[in-house]
């Protein structure tokens, strides 16, 4: 899963070519696939790339795969050409091809930008087709392509911090907390860190080792606190699936965390640990806006269905509008690039938001889950990504003309 960030960064795709028809093919006519984490509504830079950086996956080869646990590994990645910049909390959707079919997923980069590489760490799902496919099978030397790096996560350049950073994540969810604690530990020096890091046993903890020796290496900074539902004999650190009890528990206990108030939070994780954080730390009276999360969401099958008739698209950018048509099946965004009109997206695949766009008039389908908010559907917001128009429709696409 990781991935699902502000900044700037699809823009550093790929120039174009051969790489914008692969693409496409990729988009048009895929379902969209299942997203595994998500940016925080209403934290995504309205940035517009050219239709051709928007369209271009980069090649990337797998230079090592390394073992975390019995369910995860770790791909370093080498772009075959270069290396785009991206902030600590960022993700890449890989694009997977499995059986002849593409299916796109995103995985956070865990490693920090001052390392100058990039990799993700991919956990085993349950019945996950790409997961599975990633963990079983890729090896070194292979080539996968990738969009991204993508969200607004993390340490974004207009990111606001406290002189305190709270990560609190769950699983596979310590990739963008594991880059975003290296990074301050490097670029910060007037910051804490406290991670609160759940999982089910201590076999499954991912980068057990290396936060110990961070967690040693910086012992002022940095405070590593693990949480264990079935805890061996002889544990010392918190016991528990981490919901709002043991939550408020950990947060209680753990020393130094008397400036909450001014503290920055950064949560990742499953979905059940990241609402009771979140809604712990409000109940602290935490400030919303202090509180940055990355979700992760179950793959579900259900998609929208596919329009049988093609339909009128207007799309209005900026005081200006410009009437298109979507062919049958293809999604709001695919007929806008067809077109040329220069859309923002990232995930494509209904992960991040970056694609959203307010729908003024007529009907989609969009496909499930998504990341978008009940707060947002209430507003009108739509994803590109993953909507079909199912009668002629009106958008508006925030941003200058
Ligand atoms: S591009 Fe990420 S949700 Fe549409």
């Amino acid at each position: 899963m990781f991935a699902i960030f502000a900044v700037p960064l699809r823009d550093r795709f790929e120039a174009l070519g051969r790489d914008l028809r692969t693409v496409a093919a990729d988009l048009v006519g895929q379902r969209a696939a299942p997203f595994s984490a998500r940016a925080p509504l209403g934290r995504h830079s309205r940035v517009i790339p050219s239709a051709r950086d928007l369209l271009s996956a980069r090649s990337v080869r797998v230079t090592e795969v390394v073992r975390q646990t019995a369910d995860a590994v770790t791909l370093e990645l080498a772009f075959e050409r270069d290396t785009p910049a991206w902030h600590a909390g960022q993700f890449l959707t890989l694009v997977v091809d499995i059986g002849g079919q593409a299916y796109r997923r995103a995985y956070s980069i865990h490693t920090a930008p001052a390392d100058g590489r990039i990799a993700v760490t991919v956990k085993r799902v349950r019945d996950g087709k790409v997961s599975n496919h990633l963990v079983d099978h890729v090896k070194e030397g292979d080539v996968l392509r990738v969009l991204g790096p993508s969200g607004t996560f993390g340490l974004a350049p207009d990111r606001a911090m406290g002189a305190h950073a709270v990560l609190i994540g769950g699983g596979s969810g310590i990739t963008p907390l594991y880059s975003i604690a290296r990074t301050l530990l490097g670029t910060r020096e007037d910051t804490r860190i406290t991670l609160l890091y759940g999982n089910r046993r201590l076999e499954d903890v991912i980068f057990a080792d290396a936060l110990a020796t961070l967690a040693s290496a910086h012992p002022e900074r940095l405070t590593v606190r693990h949480v264990l539902e079935e805890a061996p004999a002889g544990w010392t650190g918190g016991v528990g699936r981490l919901d709002a009890p043991t939550c408020e528990e950990e947060l209680s206990r753990l020393g130094g965390l008397g400036d909450l108030a001014s503290a920055t939070f950064f949560l990742c994780g499953p979905e059940g640990m990241m609402n009771a954080a979140r809604a712990t730390l409000l109940a602290r009276g935490v400030d919303p806006s202090r509180v940055h999360e990355e979700r992760f969401s179950s793959p579900a099958q259900r998609v929208s269905p596919a329009p049988t008739t093609a339909q009128p698209i207007t799309l209005r950018k900026g005081g200006r509008s410009t009437t298109l048509v979507a062919a049958p099946g293809q999604t709001l965004l695919e007929a806008g690039l067809a077109a040329g009109v220069e859309m923002p997206f990232s995930c494509a695949m209904g992960g991040c938001a970056a694609c959203k766009v307010k729908l003024i008039d007529g009907e989609v389908a969009s496909d499930e889950p998504s990341c978008l908010t009940d707060r947002e559907r209430a507003e009108g917001w739509v994803l590109t990504c993953v909507s079909r128009a199912s009668g002629p429709v009106t958008l508006e696409i925030e941003g200058e003309s």
